[in-house]
């Protein structure tokens, strides 16, 4: 970390300690703290909340002015239009993306929210707002996490009136830029085997909206924006960049206002959304993490993997390094038994892989794609002794042992959907849309829940189970629920119980590991990654199409958490990459082996055996430490990362070719984050010889690598003397 960025930290505990969050009960604003960021909101004499600011570090309280409450520029104009309004209820002149809307029993609609309270606790902020008439309360919290550069906001609607209401929006907040226009958005987007491919363009006057109306995350777009100033590149320039928490339906509006204010709302989608509240029932949304990256989104991904590994992830810091995986779907597709399993995992093990997972396949009548998803009992004739000899025997050969599920589906060609058809998700006696053959159970029940937990909790107190995948195959359609009040209330209902199910289930089994799968990359945000230790980045494990994957990914997650696995060519297309160039692109998150190791002759082996060790000693820097993208797969004929442990002391270049003309020699590939003044011992990985090079000379002039044809791939392992 570089010191002029330590600088604010250091005084921020001098200044009110334990707390990094400031009040000036004069000036009625509250001006919060993080080692990279600062961001501060205000009471207007109206007494309404403002932003006032959201920016690199502030150290001086005094600098910030007091919320002016703006002015009407014209009828047409109120106030309400030119200031940032910090949490904006729909009701008296307000047109821009209102942050909540609600309807009384009464048909009443109007609500605006003013500053009640607010208490200070360590480094949390809650600042209560009440609508100027009614018991109608809405808690704004804030969290900071001053090291790590980020704010989280949720906000908490409260119904203390005496008459029912209906929620129709619950965002999380919104977040204002400086005022001014020129900004830039960049986003991913994608499809199926196509996620996360990132997008920039500018923002103009108008309101773009990144969504999903599928139930789950989806791999269209994923909840999170970045915002710079139109030039920002990969070290430099400034970012606000912000996640959503939430694996369901929700929304991020990008609004440039005709005021020429940028500000961005997000939380749960309005779309079919209702969510009813008695007097005394209460509303919370998800949360919304935000920061700021003087150092371009270079800076901000490294500030996001690092909120994720250290507040995110399930056990924090403490959670060990992702084993290496292998999985059986690619080699055999449905066709597991124990014969073939116990051959793969011997196979595996030799290799050096440490987690075995077999995929779909053993349960119910689950020959193909057609049957036995609900009915999660182990298919005898596949397993004539159950799982228990196979687990075993996996164990015995080193390795821990997962297994695949799909909890949320059901096939109509199944025991449970013969037993239960109304669990499945239908509207009345309307024909009810498959996909993949399946159809979605409507987890919001209650008593769905509770038999989906049933059949996880059995699995995995019966075997040796350490590892879920968890995948979810398909969106919702025909999202109907009998004999409630409101039935649009399902779509928050089933993230809630998607949840609670995971939260139990690692309760009770706490060496439980789970992967979030949905076809790929479809359910992946900061939500679920509360809850799973990696994710399932794309049913595409193409190399070199995953190298666009993985730079889109990496913008916002952790290496850590990327699934990535080598398979067989070709796959998804006709290139046929070397198997050395398959492993360097997959080395560079949580390497996993899918290929059909009984194809592999000794040589692979051989090169597979090498490549898993050498993974191994440098797995903690890729998982664990700053990643820098050196030269984009989206642009020109190669691409770089490199990675640095959290201690310096060792870093990691991938680069890999792409395509190539004429014999050209790809010029010298300048290293980032090294320290100037120390030497490295710099191998080419599978090479014995090492040379030696300063920081200095490796980040100006950069190593030279020897990259010769199409899809030619090389890593150099640096070691701090
Ligand atoms: C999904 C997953 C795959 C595999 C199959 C099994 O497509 O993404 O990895 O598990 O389901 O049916």
């Amino acid at each position: 970390m570089r010191l002029s960025c330590l600088l604010p930290f250091l005084f921020t505990p001098l200044l009110f300690g334990q707390s990094h969050i400031e009040y000036s009960a004069a000036k009625k604003i509250w001006l919060l703290h993080t080692e990279s960021s600062a961001y501060a909101v205000g009471v207007n004499p109206r007494g309404e909340l403002e932003n006032l600011y959201w920016g690199g570090p502030l150290w001086r309280q005094d600098d910030v002015p007091a919320a002016t409450g703006g002015r009407e520029l014209s009828s047409f104009d109120p106030p309400q239009s030119v200031i940032n309004e910090e949490f904006e209820g729909w009701g008296g002149t307000r047109y821009l993306e209102p942050a909540v809307k609600i309807t009384r029993a009464d048909g009443g609609r109007d609500l605006v929210l003013h500053y009640a309270s607010h208490t200070i606790q360590g480094d949390d902020l809650k600042i209560v707002l009440k609508d100027l008439k009614d018991d109608l309360f809405v808690t704004l919290n804030y969290h900071v996490y001053a090291a790590e550069g980020i704010i989280r906001k949720t906000a908490l609607i409260e119904n203390k009136t005496r008459q029912a209401i209906s929620v129709e929006s619950l965002q999380s907040g919104a977040w204002y830029m400086p005022h001014g226009e020129g900004y830039r958005l960049s986003y991913v987007t994608g499809r199926w085997a196509a996620e996360s491919q990132l997008t920039r363009e500018p923002i103009h006057t108008g309101t773009k909206i990144l969504e999903n109306r599928k139930g789950h995350t989806s791999h269209n777009f994923n909840p999170w924006f970045a915002v710079d100033e139109g030039s920002a590149s990969e070290e430099n320039g400034r970012v606000w960049f912000g996640a959503l928490g939430w694996s369901g339906n929700w929304r991020i509006a990008v609004e440039q206002t005709p005021y020429a204010q940028v500000r961005v709302t997000g939380g749960l989608n309005t779309f079919d959304f209702a969510a009813p509240l008695k007097p005394g029932e209460s509303l919370e949304s998800p949360p919304f993490y935000g920061g700021f990256s003087a150092e371009g989104f270079g800076g901000m991904s490294r500030r996001m993997h690092r909120f994720e590994l250290t507040d995110i992830l399930p056990h924090g810091l403490e959670a060990r390094l992702r084993p290496v995986l292998y999985n059986s779907w690619e080699a055999t597709t449905f066709a597991v038994d124990e014969p073939g399993q116990r051959a793969l995992a011997e196979k595996a093990a030799k290799l050096g892989v440490e987690l075995f997972v077999m995929d779909d396949g053993w349960f119910g009548k689950r020959n193909n794609d057609h049957a036995g998803l609900g009915d999660w009992t182990v298919n005898p004739q596949k397993f004539p002794n159950g799982l228990e000899p196979l687990a075993n025997y996996v164990k015995s050969l080193g390795m821990d042992f997962g297994l695949w599920v799909e909890p949320e589906m059901v096939n109509p060609d199944s025991d449970l959907y013969r037993a239960h058809p109304d669990w499945a998700m239908h509207s009345g006696d309307r024909p009810r849309s498959e996909l993949r053959n399946q159809l979605v159970l409507n987890l919001a029940r209650g008593d769905v829940r509770e038999y989906i937990f049933g059949v996880l909790d059995k699995l995995a107190t019966q075997y040796p189970i350490r590892y879920f995948k968890w995948d979810m195959n398909r969106p919702f359609a025909e999202p109907g629920w009998e004999n409630v009040a409101e039935p649009k209330e399902l779509w928050l209902q089933y993230v809630k119980n998607v949840y609670e199910i995971i939260d139990r289930l690692r309760a009770k089994h706490p060496n439980l590991e789970i992967e979030s799968c949905s076809g790929g990359g479809g359910r992946i945000d900061l939500g679920i990654l509360r809850r799973v230790e990696e994710v399932w980045t794309s049913d595409n494990t193409e190399a070199f199409d995953r190298l666009g994957i993985q730079y889109g990914f990496s913008q916002m997650n952790a290496p850590k958490i990327m699934s990535a696995w080598v398979t067989d060519v070709p796959n998804m297309n006709d290139r046929s990459t070397p198997l050395k160039y398959r492993f360097l692109v997959a080395m560079q998150g949580a390497l996993g082996v899918g290929a059909n190791l009984n194809k592999w002759t000794p040589a692979d082996d051989k090169l597979a055996t090498d490549m898993i060790a050498a993974y191994k000693r440098i797995r903690a820097t890729v998982q664990e430490g700053n990643l820098y993208r050196l030269l984009s797969p989206q642009s020109g004929e190669l691409t770089a990362n490199q990675y640095v442990s959290q201690d310096g002391k060792q870093a990691v270049l991938f680069a890999f070719l792409h395509s190539q003309q004429y014999r050209q020699t790809p010029p010298p590939i300048r290293l980032a984050g090294l320290d100037a003044k120390a030497i490295y011992r710099v191998q080419v990985l599978g090479l014995l010889g090492t040379q030696q090079f300063s920081g200095a000379y490796l980040m100006q002039n950069g190593v030279s690598v020897r990259l010769a044809g199409d899809y030619d791939s090389t890593a150099l392992i640096l070691e701090r003397l």
